[in-house]
């Protein structure tokens, strides 16, 4: 009876201190000392097991024997690990952390659906010998309007519709991308084949159509015997990679004082829906761009001889093409940053 009452709550004790050796988490040479001490040393537990054995009544002392070994092999094992970890420089591992677990996904950043719908269309026309050029987004009267045939008491040169800088009548923020066709036909000599995206400015109150800061492509093409039908095939062309194969386009006559005679097109989106309706207005087609060909005024402004060269410019606003493609009702959107608006394009991309 002793031997028993004896026994078990030693290999009670054994499992205690098995458990704690491998929770054991240490943090400095003091630590592993302590550790060396306690199980390890002449006078620490492990050794007093040890002699305890020799008492153990011999029936039980097999079992007993055997778990102390265990417990002897893995108090070692653990102070050379402890010890390395500790020589490497490395952080010893808390047991209680599963490694094999996977990390949580890193999260990647997208592209504004702005930015997508401008590479977009500009690798549409790059893709037909379309080169891409900039301005400057304060610009002179004569690039934004003057050169464009804009007349003198023309609504846009008004301090209502335009961002004048202050002190100086002459400079404004540009209202359109147009003002780079001039820029590019002081320049270059045709033939002119180019693109030209950019930021541009009006005064008008924000609301869900519109904004005081936007985003527009220009297109020009400059060369001797171009016609309305080049025009139109180019225009339709774009409208099939951008908006489908299927896309049908029409141009209603419309008036820019740069181009004669001038257009909009318009994209059929269809009329199914009772959003297609909403949309479309109950017509079932979209205006998605102002386009003509170039008013001989504006060439010979730019140094281009109207008798030799014709050609056609065109204009859409990147934030109204993408409301299109991607449905969005409200413009004001693409500024405001809402992660959880612009996280829904990271497919898209
Ligand atoms: N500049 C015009 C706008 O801001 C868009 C436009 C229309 C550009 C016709 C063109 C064009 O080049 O030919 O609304």
């Amino acid at each position: 009876m002793r031997g028993l009452f004896y026994f078990w709550p030693m290999l009670k004790k054994l499992e205690e201190y098995e458990k704690q050796i491998q929770e054991l988490v240490i943090a400095s040479k003091e630590d592993l000392e302590n550790f060396r001490l306690q199980f390890l040393s002449k006078k620490g537990i492990i050794p007093k097991l040890f002699t305890a054995f020799r008492d153990v009544p011999n029936e039980q002392k097999k079992e007993f024997g055997q778990k102390l070994n265990v417990l002897k092999n893995l108090a070692e094992t653990k102070f050379k690990d402890l010890q390395s970890g500790l020589k490497s420089g490395g952080a010893t591992v808390d047991p209680n952390i599963d490694l094999t677990v996977p990390p949580f996904p890193t999260e990647i950043g997208t592209r504004h659906p702005v930015n997508m719908v401008r590479r977009e269309i500009v690798s549409i026309f790059e893709r037909i010998g379309f080169s891409v050029s900039e301005g400057p987004e304060i610009e002179d009267d004569w690039h934004n309007f003057s050169a464009l045939n804009f007349p003198p008491e023309h609504p846009a040169r008004d301090m209502q519709d335009t961002f004048f800088v202050a002190k100086d009548p002459d400079m404004a923020l540009r209202t359109h991308t147009s003002s780079v066709q001039v820029r590019v036909m002081e320049n270059q000599k045709p033939p002119i084949r180019t693109i030209s995206p950019g930021r541009v400015f009006r005064n008008e109150a924000i609301s869900a159509r519109a904004h005081c800061i936007f985003h527009q492509v220009e297109g020009l093409y400059i060369d001797k015997n171009v016609s309305f039908a080049d025009m139109k095939d180019t225009l339709l062309y774009f409208a099939r990679e951008f908006y489908g194969p299927e896309t049908k386009i029409r141009l209603r006559p419309s008036y820019f004082p740069f181009t004669e005679p001038s257009a909009e097109m318009d994209v059929y989106w269809g009329l199914e829906t009772e959003a297609d309706y909403r949309i479309t207005k109950g017509t079932g087609w979209l205006e998605v761009l102002g386009c003509g060909m170039v008013d001989p005024n504006v060439l010979k402004s730019c140094g281009i001889d109207p008798e030799v060269y014709s050609g056609f410019a065109f204009g859409m606003g990147i934030e109204r093409t993408a409301m299109l493609k991607y449905q969005v009702k409200d413009l004001r959107l693409f500024f405001e940053n809402d992660k959880r608006f612009l996280d829904q394009f990271k497919s898209a991309y």
